[in-house]
């Protein structure tokens, strides 16, 4: 079962904290009980200390009266302080006990008896004698030349330590469940405050369509982990804006463009089935229609072209294209359409250079751009070619005297049917469509088309293609 992120987050803080808790208050308690027998150790073993020195004569027999701790206490000055004090004979017997211990008895194992006998002390917790535990050491007393004469065990009852721990396993048992409450409300505020914006993501994502692409999500905080990724889905947003954008003015520019001589065909005919000037102006009227269809064909061609670009950019076949091979090839195809429009057209400067890419494509990227400078030079202008190699790329200018672009249309100029004369354009033939191509096979290629120009004195085209190998002429 998937838990929300806030769930999870929140049942980690408040596991963290409780194990950080009880660890602490184990620790704290367990230092506190070391403390504690350190000291009732000490205590307990200066009192038998005092008992063996008191109680034993140096002949080895021993000074024990009944409520011998009364008479230690009055008359020797020894503090037994509410000590349990039992003294055995060298079998285990017992031969006097504390008045305190009234008819108890402190009991001692075979082990610590054992140990006694090898004079050794022992200290051990008493448990089943009344109702508290009992702190008990076990002290044999040696006299020279007797050996073992007798065996003394002073106990302290554990009531104190008792009750501090009970009272405090109290206190921090409902400390921690305190806590725990506390820091799991908190924690699952803290939580939906941290995550409130991942909400707004969900919520804008789940009402966004191609109507409201425009919307975006309010950013608070834009430099912590959440505003970065709102930050990148508005940045996400704006750039499927503008996408949907440019594929809107593509579509209408698209429909627009064929709907023209659509309109004009439709015309034609008409004017053509009404008229009674017989078989000469219906000649005419074909031959009108056939142009329009032609333009037609030649909008759907490009667009087909563009659309499957779009498609091959990672598939284009990478054979081996000689530049300076296929430039003098296009100039040769050119040469007529040059010399009918009045433009010289010749090669500046051309190196064999090798690319690697799709032949047929950058063909048609030096046609189109061969074909703009010879369109767009006024008769007597002049277009040069150059191919040569710049730091690895291979580069073909397309230099032409013609009417140059002002600044305002040169970005646009490779957008799709855009042209900066439309009136002329249409008389030329374009369609608006040559130079995005001639983009879009550059950046298939790997490589970049720019232009410089100046309106009436000509315009300068570079195309940029990363190298494949360099020829020495
Ligand atoms: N060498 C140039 N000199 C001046 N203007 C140019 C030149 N090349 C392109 N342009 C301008 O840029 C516009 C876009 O060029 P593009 O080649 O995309 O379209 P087109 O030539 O009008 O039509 P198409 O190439 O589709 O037949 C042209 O309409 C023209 O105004
Ligand atoms: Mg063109």
């Amino acid at each position: 079962m998937a838990f929300s992120i806030r769930t999870r987050l929140t049942f980690w803080y408040v596991t963290l904290l409780t194990v950080s808790l009880i660890g602490f208050g184990a620790a704290f308690s367990y230092s506190l009980l070391k403390i504690y027998m350190y000291r009732t150790d000490n205590q307990i073993s200066s009192v038998a200390n005092m008992m063996v020195h008191t109680v034993v004569k140096p002949s080895g027999q021993m000074f024990l009266p009944r409520d011998f701790d009364i008479i230690l206490e009055r008359f020797f000055g020894i503090r037994t302080a509410g000590n349990y004090i039992q003294v055995l004979d060298p079998l285990g017997q017992t031969v006097a006990r504390s008045s305190n211990l009234e008819s108890m008895k402190l009991p001692i194992t075979r082990d610590t008896y054992h140990a006694a006998v090898n004079g050794a002390t022992t200290f051990e917790i008493i448990r089943n004698i009344g109702r508290y535990p009992v702190r008990v050491v076990t002290k044999p007393i040696f006299v020279p030349d007797k050996g073992l004469v007798a065996i003394v065990q002073v106990g302290s009852s554990l009531e104190e330590v008792d009750e501090v721990f009970h009272s405090l396993a109290y206190i921090f048992m409902l400390g921690v469940a305190a806590s725990v409450v506390i820091a799991g409300a908190v924690g699952w505020f803290l939580a939906k405050k941290a995550l409130k914006p991942v909400s707004e993501i969900t919520k804008l994502a789940r009402k966004i369509g191609a109507e409201n692409l425009n919307e975006r999500i309010t950013i608070e905080v834009p430099n912590d982990e959440i505003g970065r990724l709102a930050t990148t889905i508005n940045e996400m947003f704006g750039r499927l804006e503008k996408s949907f954008k440019q594929i809107k003015q593509f579509t209408g520019d698209a429909s627009h463009e064929l709907k023209t001589p659509l309109t004009i065909l439709k015309g034609e005919m008409e004017i053509a089935l009404r008229s009674k000037d017989g078989i000469e102006a219906m000649r005419e009227a074909l031959k009108s229609s056939l142009e329009e269809i032609d333009r037609m064909n030649y909008i759907v061609r490009n667009l087909l072209d563009l659309a499957k670009m779009d498609v091959e950019k990672e598939a284009l076949p990478k054979e081996s294209v000689d530049l300076d091979r296929l430039l003098k090839e296009r100039l040769d195809h050119f040469r007529r359409h040059a010399l009918d429009s009045g433009v010289e057209l010749y090669i500046l400067k051309s190196i064999p250079v090798i690319v690697r890419g799709d032949r047929v494509r950058i063909s048609q990227l030096f046609s189109n751009l061969m074909d703009n400078a010879i369109k767009y030079t006024p008769r007597g202008g002049t277009v040069k070619l150059s191919l040569s190699d710049e730091d690895g790329r291979a580069v073909f200018r397309v230099m032409d005297t013609g009417v140059g672009i002002s600044k305002e249309d040169a970005p646009y100029i490779f957008d799709r049917f855009y042209r900066v004369d439309k009136a002329r354009s249409r008389d030329v033939g374009g369609a608006g469509l040559g130079l995005s191509i001639c983009k879009g096979i550059a950046e298939a290629h790997g490589g970049t088309l720019e232009v410089e120009s100046a309106p009436s004195r000509g315009s300068t085209f570079t195309l940029k293609l990363p190298l494949a190998a360099v020829t020495a002429v």
